[in-house]
């Protein structure tokens, strides 16, 4: 195997609905993102308002060879350059990751290259890496996205414990069935993130509360099904709905959501006292959620390091699982093209 070169990563993820291809490099010690290129199946998706399986996996096929040539030329590397395949091995719907992984285990073939088996959770965890690798152990993560709601102790790299997660709904899921109840087209997490805005900007008072589910349990987990059905019912009382109805219902969904997924982890940090704590995930890039854990951290006076993933790296990318990868690497956890399996309920 050819692994004397400076490590340099070839990171591929399509998991759900992205088709995504990285270049990790190596600069002083710490892993850089050379290129990470997305390629989003949104419009697609928004024809049928949710993603059909099937139609994500063809797409995944027509984009996944130009993605994987775009990051090579973006990061200006040749594949000959690169020293190890790093790929998301789940969890995610099958027929999406078998594009990614297959496409990763045949380069990792013809190359004679090793190759990194990712989890998608534990991409994301890393996502919040991206520019510095100043880890203080033990680390809780929160995980939010379209299809995960997970809260994740992290005691060393490599070492995970689920501690709470979604007994029903994802909160990004939820958040992309309200949107549709209003009209509001897919994905949803952004336009309610926009209308909650307007609304809580203008300082008006809402006339509506939704239910909290087990936000008082004894646990760390989630449920969102419930402010689901709330937000029905109260979209079926109102008939048709106005501008301001809209913006109110989204303003009282986005405020329970987001105090479900605060609390909670507030809840977690004064447990199991991390040094610090992680936001990553698509619904990660919520503003509000961004605001209230750090509010919420400083209110409680937690003496923690609070770090949010950028922007650009909250939806599913390649870079997270590039990063993700490099950590593996150095510890000499590689694997053989032949060796690894796809798993599309991958716990860590
Ligand atoms: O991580 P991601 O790209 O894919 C999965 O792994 O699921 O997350 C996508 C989810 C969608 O449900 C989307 O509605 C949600 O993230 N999302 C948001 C926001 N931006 C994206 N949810 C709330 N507020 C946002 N600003
Ligand atoms: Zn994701």
């Amino acid at each position: 195997m050819k692994n004397k070169k400076p490590i340099l990563i070839l990171a591929i993820e399509t998991s759900c609905d992205e088709t995504s291809a990285a270049v990790i490099g190596v600069e002083k010690d710490k892993p850089i993102i050379l290129s990470n290129i997305v390629s989003s199946q949104i419009d697609l998706h928004a024809k049928t308002g949710g993603i059909v399986p099937e139609v994500a996996s063809r797409a995944h096929m027509e984009a996944m060879i130009p993605v994987i040539q775009d990051s090579l030329a973006a990061a200006n590397v040749k594949l000959d350059g690169i020293t190890h395949v790093a790929v998301t091995a789940g969890p995610g719907l099958i027929g999406s990751l078998l594009v990614g992984f297959n496409y990763a285990k045949s380069i990792a073939y013809a190359k004679d290259l090793p190759i990194v088996p990712i989890n998608h959770i534990e991409g994301h965890i890393y996502s919040t890496f991206s520019d510095d690798n100043n880890f203080k152990f033990p680390i809780l993560s929160m995980t939010v996205s379209g299809g995960h709601t997970a809260l994740t102790l992290m005691a060393d790299h490599g070492k995970y414990k689920t501690i709470g997660q979604t007994r029903d709904d994802a909160a990004g899921e939820a958040f992309d069935k309200v949107a549709q109840l209003l009209g509001l087209g897919f994905p949803g997490g952004p336009a309610i993130s926009k209308l909650a805005s307007k609304y809580r900007d203008s300082k008006k008072i809402a006339s509506i509360e939704f239910p909290r589910p087990m936000i008082n349990d004894n646990n760390f987990d989630f449920s969102y099904s419930g402010l689901k059905t709330a937000a029905l019912s109260e979209v079926n009382k109102r008939g048709e709905l106005t501008k301001d109805d809209k913006e109110e219902i989204a303003y009282a969904f986005e405020d329970a959501a987001v105090d479900l997924l605060v609390t909670k982890t507030i809840k977690a940090v004064k447990e199991f006292k991390p040094k610090a704590v992680l936001l990553a995930g698509g619904v990660a890039a919520n503003k509000h959620l961004r605001e209230q854990l750090a509010k919420n951290i400083e209110s409680n006076k937690l003496d923690l390091d609070l770090k949010i993933a950028p922007m650009n790296l909250c939806g599913d990318n390649a870079a997270m699982i590039g990063l993700a990868a490099y950590y593996h690497i150095i510890r000499d956890d590689v694997k053989n093209w032949n060796e690894i399996k796809v798993d599309s309920n991958f716990t860590l």
